[in-house]
């Protein structure tokens, strides 16, 4: 492990341009990364954060594709969006560029030019998926099959999603074309390839031996890859959308996103900063990677090789991966639109970034894949954003109000329980330190909170309020101790709650928030004067919540309209069996709901032949009042049968929708009562 390192450069996954930015992204990289960030240049360390659009790569043609439209308006489009609701949640980038600007291309085509004179590339031509309907061959998403490994269906042509493995094209068992749904053809083309298996030794001793202390689910991933043993992987496509190949005879081809995605948080660091080599080129500069589980192949092997092909590059310290984010019990899904996306939620929960901030990361996928409801987030709210640490603030700051004028009390002798909650201030304060810089935030997280209990529970105890009447020099300690520790939390909340920090600091006039200030149990001098009291946070109402459940209701049924497939048809049967079925235009002249029933109203039916009674099971979706004089078809032949006492003579003809609903059938024009259907 890197001990005496000088400064830190920190790279956050850059999202696809292909859609707008979702919780998981959040919980998974963004909200991690921003931790840790604005921890280090809080004490005061050197620290860039670098990220941006990936803008190449199949999901953006193919989304260009879905909408008809040209893959430079799709980056356009989210890359603004993006970019947008990341400043808005705070997420501390220095930088937030993308991968089709010009200083991008010229760095991801010099160093493909580097390596390829270094004659570290071996060039192969080998049978690819082909479509000739599409005239295109189908690289990576353009391709989906069964993975050789774990069976998942819906691998991609570069990676299954399900295992992580990264796959070869012509791996996949049972290729289709995303395109057109064929099976694809074989046809010759010529590629460059990574030669990965020469250096399988060296990632064997980098990882496996040296980096023991990677996060699990990272080492573990790492290992069985390199326990499959590593083969030579092509970088470069035969696409449109892209870095063009800078290479003679390479015409229609490109870089291969994967190799230019990461190159592009150099491009970035090069936007930055003219002196972008201290941060990529230093022995003593920590290289971080924040991503979610299915970039770890990327980012532990793939990139770290062409950095070291290269030669000039340091390689990576650390990779801290997190699992997946579902969305109440439901994989995230941008397609299905299975989501809560960013610039939606400020929309309904306008100010409240640190609320999903705090939620996201007490409830981060650090070592599992975790779930989001929107339950949770109510009851993190206000159970402990608003029940304890707001609770906590506000009591102190309104009773230092009112009882001193809004300045700090002096200090009088302490007695066991005002030393018990002072000494948590330091202990409590290395804990959240630990836990952030072994990246283990939902534990620094829970410090902190801790630390706001301790206030919490000593204010219960030693009751000031009451205290008041009879003994005001302790009251004065009691609130200076309670004003110790909110200072405290002042400016330990800042990497995890920056909007919150922010107010709260300026509640206090706090004017020194560094982080070497915390931990200490003077922070505010006596007579120091603070501001009036603020709400930290607001309950959420039971309606705010269930607004967000239905709206996910309403996706889910829309999603199930759309994959709901019809029922197979049943057996065949003879034009005489259809025969016998007597079908009549009848209309509906009379209808009561059916006492002690849920579902059933009794109908009287104009058939044309008579007027005659049907119980039908359609409570649920019509009122009796609504439906007099609704045209329907109706079976005038099928035996009569006994429904709770009554004879129905006949039965309606009712359509069924994906969610159950049933709808009248009934002719276009109007008829005349009685016409036979045939
Ligand atoms: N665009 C990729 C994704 O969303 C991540 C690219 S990370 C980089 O999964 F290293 F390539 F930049
Ligand atoms: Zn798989």
């Amino acid at each position: 492990m890197q001990t005496n390192y000088k400064r830190t450069l920190i790279t956050s996954a850059l999202p696809y341009a292909n859609g707008p930015i979702h919780i998981g992204h959040l919980a998974g990289v963004y909200v991690p990364s921003d931790i840790f960030t604005r921890y280090l240049r809080l004490k005061g360390e050197e620290v860039i954060h670098v990220c941006g659009s990936d803008e190449h790569g199949v999901p953006i043609t193919l989304k260009a594709k879905k909408e008809g439209v040209t893959p430079q308006e799709v980056v356009d489009r989210y890359h603004e969006l993006n970019k947008k609701a990341f400043a808005d949640f705070g997420i501390a980038f220095d930088i937030y560029s993308r991968t089709s600007n010009r200083v991008h291309y010229e760095t991801a085509s010099e160093f493909f030019k580097t390596l390829y004179d270094k004659n570290i590339f071996e060039e192969y031509t080998t049978e690819q998926f082909f479509d000739p309907q599409a005239n295109q061959f189908l690289a990576d998403r353009y391709i989906t099959g069964t993975c050789p490994h774990c069976g998942n269906e819906r691998a991609y042509g570069d990676q299954c999603e399900a295992c992580g493995t990264s796959l070869n094209a012509t791996d996949l068992i049972n290729p289709k074309s995303a395109i057109t749904g064929n099976t694809p053809q074989l046809k010759e083309t010529k590629h460059w390839y990574l030669p990965l298996n020469k250096d399988e030794n060296f990632f064997k001793e980098w990882i496996l031996e040296n980096h023991k202390e990677w996060k699990t689910n990272v080492y573990g991933q790492c290992k069985s890859w390199l326990d499959l043993g590593l083969q030579p992987r092509a970088v470069s496509r035969d696409l449109d959308w892209g870095v063009p190949v800078p290479v003679q005879g390479a015409e229609g081809k490109v870089l291969y996103v994967w190799f230019d995605a990461p190159i592009g948080y150099i491009s970035a660091t090069k936007e930055l900063t003219p002196d972008w080599q201290k941060f990529w080129k230093d022995k003593e500069t920590r290289l971080l990677h924040f991503i979610g589980k299915d970039n770890i192949v990327f980012h532990c092997i793939i990139f770290p090789a062409m950095l070291k092909a290269e030669g000039s590059y340091i390689l990576p310290e650390n990779i801290p991966a997190n699992e997946f984010l579902n969305l109440e019990n439901d994989k995230i899904s941008t397609s299905r639109n299975w989501a809560v996306w960013l610039h939606e939620y400020l929309e309904d929960f306008p100010n409240k970034q640190d609320v999903l901030r705090y939620v996201l990361t007490a409830n981060a996928p650090e070592t599992k894949d975790n779930d989001f409801t929107w339950k949770d987030f109510q009851t993190r709210n206000n159970s402990e954003l608003v029940g304890v640490y707001g609770n906590f603030i506000n009591r102190t700051v309104v009773l230092t109000q009112k009882y001193f004028e809004g300045k700090v009390p002096e200090l009088g002798e302490l007695n066991a329980q005002d030393n018990e909650a002072l000494a948590e201030i330091a202990k409590l304060k290395t804990e959240i330190e630990r836990n952030i810089e072994t990246f283990h935030f939902r534990e620094a997280l829970k410090s902190f909170m801790a630390l706001a209990r301790v206030g919490n529970k000593y204010l219960a105890e030693t009751e000031p309020w009451k205290l008041i009447k009879t003994d005001e020099n302790k009251v004065k300690t009691i609130l200076n101790v309670c004003l110790q520790i909110s200072a405290n939390l002042a400016i330990l909340s800042e990497p995890f709650l920056p909007f919150s920090a922010k107010k709260l600091q300026e509640m206090l006039i706090l004017q020194n928030s560094d982080w070497k200030n915390s931990g200490k149990t003077d922070i505010l001098p006596v007579g120091h004067k603070i501001s009036e009291p603020q709400l930290l946070f607001a309950k959420i109402e039971d309606s705010e919540v269930e607004a967000q459940v239905n709206k996910l209701l309403e996706t889910k049924k829309i999603n199930e309209l759309q994959t709901n497939t019809a029922l197979k048809a049943k057996e065949n049967i003879q034009f005489d069996d259809f025969q016998k079925l007597d079908i009549r235009t009848g209309k509906i002249i009379e209808a009561q709901k059916l006492p002690k029933t849920k579902k059933l109203l009794k109908l009287l039916i104009d058939t044309g032949i008579d007027k005659r009674t049907v119980v039908s099971g359609i409570a649920e979706y019509y009122k009796p009042e609504d439906i007099i004089g609704q045209e329907v078809s109706i079976l005038v032949n099928l035996a009569p049968r006994n429904i709770k006492g009554i004879d129905s003579q006949g039965m309606i003809l009712m359509a069924q929708n994906a969610d159950g609903e049933l709808v009248f059938v009934s002719p276009q024009k109007s008829v005349q009562t009685g016409s036979v259907i045939s």
